[in-house]
């Protein structure tokens, strides 16, 4: 091995093939190609993305390979993302990094992609100190993690239904916006007003979540105005409604971590995930955080999004450990954090 390993990233879970080179637990390289193929059907389609992906997988490496300045033979170990993801997405980059380190006969270390969201936070040597709250909000996920230390950590709260992102791409979906729907609906809300109608919130006892309530209350909304007057209505009050909707989102995400960290008396909070670029939920979370005394840690805007360079970090970390997997690892669609 290199004096400064230099390791290779992949991340295949879901929609977006990633590619990553870390040496000495540095970025020197990150490419994400997100499938367009998915937004005509408003959510993703498995059996397209997996198709996608290998199509994708050895252009997107070899660009993260030539943008880091490495061949195939400075790499010294291989990380890539087990699960939790698609099935038939994430085979694709697992058999690809099985085969490449197996003929490069370099490690293979299998990682989880919440620990991937996680390990997104220590980017470029930032992020919180242990322990602290983490709330990984993303299309797939919704769950409440005290992290306690590196690879330790305890599941608080999860979504009982829907995660927080796949509310805000069913929402946009109902409101003829895009896929995915998260950015778009926080453009449109930032003109609106947050008051304009009161969408009931879903509160669970302990520190679970659902978001399955919210989005089929958007839908009644919509219905109760008539046929011919809805389309009039959302074109005139779009920006209220999406401003409404984020609001009503981001008092059920915070509520439960707040309570976690009075009851823990944890004070630094951090959010993780696609969900966490949401400016109006890291501002609510950064004013909480400071009521407490406590501060909020956000990934870098590029990496709150699924991306390889978290899951090659996360595997600079379980090496700098010595923690490998052999090449009989197979994925877990259905892997959980703890
Ligand atoms: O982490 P990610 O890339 O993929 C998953 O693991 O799911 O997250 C994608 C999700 C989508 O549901 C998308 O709508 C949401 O994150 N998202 C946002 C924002 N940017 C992305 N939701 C709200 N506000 C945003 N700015
Ligand atoms: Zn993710």
């Amino acid at each position: 091995m290199h004096s400064s390993p230099v390791l290779l990233g992949i991340e295949t879970s879901c929609d977006d093939t990633a590619a990553a080179v870390v040496a000495d637990g540095k970025i020197l390289s990150s490419i994400v190609s997100s499938q367009d193929v998915h937004s005509k059907f408003g959510g993703v389609v498995p059996e397209l993305a997996s198709r996608a992906h290998q199509r994708l997988i050895v252009p997107v490496v070899d660009e993260a390979l030539a943008v880091a300045g490495m061949a195939r033979a400075d790499l010294d170990a291989i990380a890539v993302t087990i699960g939790p993801g698609l099935a038939g997405s994430l085979l694709v980059g697992l058999s690809f990094s099985k085969a490449l380190a197996f003929g490069l006969g370099i490690p293979l270390v299998g990682i989880n992609h919440l620990e991937g969201h996680i390990y997104s936070l220590f980017i470029d040597d930032k992020g919180p100190s242990f322990p602290f709250l983490c709330l990984i909000v993303s299309g797939g996920h919704t769950q409440l993690i005290k992290v306690e230390a590196k690879f330790e950590h305890t599941l608080l709260g999860r979504t009982r239904d829907d995660a927080a992102g796949e509310a805000f791409d069913k929402v946009a979906k109902l409101l003829g916006l895009g896929y995915p729907g998260g950015p778009e609906i926080e453009k449109l809300a930032a003109g609106g007003n947050p008051s304009f109608h009161d969408f009931p919130r879903t509160r669970l006892q302990g520190y679970d979540y659902s978001f399955s309530g919210i989005k089929t209350s958007v839908l009644y909304y919509l219905n109760a105005i008539s046929d011919t007057d809805r389309d009039e209505h959302i074109q005139n009050h779009i920006s209220d409604i999406c401003a409404s909707f984020q609001e009503a989102v981001v008092d059920m995400l915070t509520r439960p971590i707040v309570k976690a960290a009075r009851e823990t008396g944890i004070r630094d909070l951090a959010l993780a995930g696609g969900v966490s670029a949401n400016i109006a939920l890291q501002t609510r979370m950064r004013e909480l955080a400071e009521r407490m005394d406590g501060r909020l840690f956000v990934p870098d805007q590029k990496y709150c999004m699924d991306n390889a360079a978290m899951i090659a970090i996360a595997g600079h970390h379980k090496l700098a450990g010595n923690e490998f997997s052999p090449l009989t690892l197979t994925v877990n669609p259905s892997l959980a954090l703890v």
